[in-house]
């Protein structure tokens, strides 16, 4: 009973949709919450929880997920330069959101970013928002372990940070480029001036609501942006924004979007000049090559360096451009010159996600996560789907899934 109000009492304070976690998190932060407070009761937890803020706060910080690191996906930063580069007001600061910023990785990373592509500390400043004030006081901390630093590029780290007791820190002159605080996305009292920002990352936070609070949210980001200004989202967050007046800002991997309005002007640096049209969709891509289970696939395409990379950028572009029977009959040349991977059948899954091809979307996704199991897009757009499709079950099996690849990558 008191599980069920917990997870209203949630949704209806920071939005978290308990369908799209697995269930034993929100038992577990309340477990954990009830020991912390010493009250056996659910009742009586329930009595504090609900009149106390502080103990409001305490199982939010116990409840929300965390994950994040230094650069997740690179493509991202990139954007995010190309587009301040292209949209520069002389005489004004650009100002970066991260909202949520979580432990703070994703803020230090913009700053990182913008430092590389040649910008002085009076150029920008960077602001992290993030509903729990466990993750803001450590942010602020700014001591780093082994999990904010992944994949095989570190060498930012060597340039950026110095080594402390108990990891890294971001050198002062990255620091004191961002400031962060502690607000809730939904909490209208929180005041920030409309308009405030150029940059607003929102990643990984959508995935976690229903769909009613991702159009509030997205409303709420489009408030926040300045016309013409970028979002960027997660992977698995990349068909909504489009569908709540944002437009794709057409950069390959990178999940960025546009706020749409009469004075959004993209110079041409912005937007790549149109691609030659393919020839037409075909029906279903043909397997004509035996599928090899592989486990090794990087869960993000890098930039284009070889034919096959190229080719599933403009797979992806297409996509993002919202040329979707290009970006599936794309997907099928490529699959027979290049064979079947995780990567075409994700990004073909993607296209028919946003077609409104439901079924072949889950077929795709499913093809993806037999050559992939631990593709974790694939995981979380798969649940997503399946969800809105009403089965519950499976879009929990899914997230279950997800939750135990997370904690795996989490472990030392
Ligand atoms: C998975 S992390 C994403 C961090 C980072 N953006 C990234 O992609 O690496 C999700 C974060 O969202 C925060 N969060 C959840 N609900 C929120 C809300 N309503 N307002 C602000 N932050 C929220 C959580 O505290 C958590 O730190």
């Amino acid at each position: 009973m008191i599980t069920a109000d917990i997870e209203r009492l949630l949704r209806d304070t920071i939005g978290m949709n308990a369908d799209s976690v697995s269930g034993s998190v929100i038992q577990f932060a309340l477990k954990q919450r009830m020991a912390a407070t010493q009250i056996a009761e659910p009742a009586a937890y329930w009595r504090l929880v609900t009149e106390s803020r502080h103990e409001l706060q305490e199982l939010i910080n116990a409840v929300v997920i965390p994950e994040t690191w230094f650069f997740r996906d690179r493509e991202a930063f990139a954007a995010m330069v190309r587009h301040v580069r292209a949209n520069r007001r002389p005489g004004q600061p650009i100002r970066i959101l991260s909202l949520p910023c979580s432990t703070g990785e994703e803020p230090y990373s913009a700053a990182m970013a913008m430092f590389d592509a040649g910008f002085s500390r009076l150029d920008f400043r960077v602001e992290g928002i993030d509903v729990s004030t466990r993750n803001i006081a450590e942010a602020e901390r700014a001591v780093f372990g082994r999990n904010s630093f992944r994949g095989e590029d570190l060498a930012f780290r060597g340039r950026f940070c110095e080594a402390v007791p108990g990891g890294y820190r971001p050198i002062a002159a990255v620091r004191e480029q961002v400031t962060f605080r502690a607000a809730n996305l939904f909490d209208v009292a929180v005041p920030v001036a409309p308009e405030s920002y150029d940059i607003v990352f929102c990643r990984n936070l959508l995935i976690y609501f229903d769909r009613t609070r991702q159009e509030r949210a997205l409303g709420r980001l489009r408030q926040l942006l300045a016309p013409g200004g970028m979002l960027l989202v997660g992977p698995a967050e990349s068909s909504l924004p489009t569908l709540c007046g944002f437009v794709s800002a057409r950069m390959p991997m990178a999940f960025a979007f546009l706020k749409q309005s009469a004075e959004t002007v993209l110079r041409p640096e912005a937007v790549p000049p149109p691609r030659a049209k393919l020839p037409p969709r075909r029906s279903a891509p043909a397997v004509t090559r035996p599928i090899q289970r592989r486990r090794d696939i990087a869960p993000h395409l890098d930039a284009a360096t070889d034919p096959a990379k190229t080719s599933l950028a403009a797979i992806e572009r297409a996509a993002n451009a919202g040329q979707l029977n290009e970006a599936k009959a794309a997907a099928g040349q490529h699959i027979d010159r290049f064979g079947p991977t995780a990567d075409v059948y994700y990004l073909l899954g993607l296209a028919h996600d946003a077609a409104g091809e439901p079924a072949l979307a889950i077929e795709n996704y499913r093809k993806t996560l037999y050559l992939a199991p631990d593709h974790r897009e694939t995981l979380a757009h798969l649940a997503l789907l399946l969800q809105r499709q009403g089965d519950v079950t499976s879009a929990k099996m899914m997230n279950n899934r997800l939750a135990r690849i997370e904690k795996r990558s989490r472990a030392p």
